[in-house]
């Protein structure tokens, strides 16, 4: 059994709850939040989850201090990853991180540099890529021939939008919390389009913004990324749904797919969460430090390719 401490109580660690239980070596026993009233009543509404036992915390430093627990998932807002990931590692834990691993290029190799030199897994938490479809998808697209052009989608009206345009901002839209269209969803379709292709030689980028009284955000970008012969394009977007399927062109045939960040996962014989977790634990049972799937490599990748569009706009 692995023993997981849960940072924050939002919507993001309820979703993954739901797959790690799936996982008969995951168990949780414990929750990190700023309030401590929050954390136990987290842990009331989850009986499913946790045991009797479970413990509070209301800092993360206090959390990875714990020797009950071995891994520490983070569902905070972006900015909280670096410093909440570099507390646990430097007490010893194994830290699954939601995306964005970090907010920019320095982060997460500082993040990466320190699970390495304490010997812990750092995975980030992306599910797109470890899904059966995604993975098959990816493995399809190596027999179609020299890849000769790729388009890809995530194009979601986000349900905070409203809220958002009557100054209501979610950390999703807090240019102080790391949040945007980029990070929250062009993410998936560079992670993905990554995994698939690699590192392009190159990127062009476009975004929409809109104000915030802490600055603009962006709500909608596109991207060309160049690859030696072919280019590929992004768009992503939190101001409106657009139902297109992301395709993958060879010299030999062509693959389809809609909504590549989940890939069909009404069809999963697991809740989609559950993945991440089995390829977590999987990787710290069998002595690895780091997923082939989720590499630090390709984290690394994408974050340079974030940084560029970022700068470029
Ligand atoms: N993998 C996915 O499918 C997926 C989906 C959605 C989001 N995400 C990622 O998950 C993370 C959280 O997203 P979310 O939509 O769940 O966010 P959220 O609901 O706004 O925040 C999650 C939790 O973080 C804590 N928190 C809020 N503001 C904070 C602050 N300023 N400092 C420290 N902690 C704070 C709160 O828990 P407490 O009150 O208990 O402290 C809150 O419930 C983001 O990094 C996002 O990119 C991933």
């Amino acid at each position: 059994m692995i023993r997981f401490g849960i940072v924050g109580t939002g919507r993001i660690s309820d979703w993954v709850l739901q797959g790690a239980i799936q996982d008969p070596r995951f168990q949780a026993v414990a929750v990190c939040s700023r309030k401590a009233d929050t954390a136990a009543a987290f842990i009331s509404s989850h009986p499913q989850v946790f045991g009797p036992d479970a413990k509070v915390f209301t800092s993360i430093e206090a959390m990875a201090a714990c020797p009950e627990v071995d891994a520490i998932y983070i569902g905070t807002p972006n900015t909280t990853h670096c410093p909440y990931t570099l507390a646990a590692i430097a007490a010893g834990k194994h830290v699954l991180c939601e995306k964005p691993l970090g907010c920019n290029l320095d982060e997460v190799e500082r993040m990466v540099g320190a699970a390495r030199a304490k010997g812990v897994l750092l995975m980030e938490a992306m599910i797109s890529t470890l899904n059966p479809f995604f993975r098959a998808l990816k493995e399809e697209a190596g027999k179609i021939g020299p890849i000769r052009g790729y388009e890809t989608f995530y194009c979601q009206r986000s349900s905070k939008l409203d809220n958002f345009r009557k100054g209501i901002i979610a950390p999703a839209f807090d240019p102080r919390l790391g949040g945007g269209a980029l990070e929250d969803l062009g993410i998936y379709t560079v992670y993905t389009m990554l995994s698939i292709l690699g590192e392009p030689a190159g990127v062009r980028a476009e975004q929409l913004f809109e104000p915030t009284p802490y600055g603009p955000i962006d709500v909608e970008g596109h991207a060309t990324l160049a690859y030696p012969g072919f280019n590929a394009e992004m768009t992503y977007s939190k101001m409106r749904d657009a139902k297109v399927p992301t395709t993958v062109t060879g010299a030999e045939g062509s693959l389809s797919v809609d909504e590549i960040h989940i890939c069909a996962q009404d069809k999963l014989e697991k809740n989609p969460y559950f993945y991440e977790f089995e390829e977590f634990i999987g990787v710290l049972e069998s002595g690895r430090r780091e997923s082939a799937v989720n590499s630090h490599a390709l984290a690394l990748a994408v974050r340079r390719v974030m940084d560029s569009i970022h700068r470029q706009v």
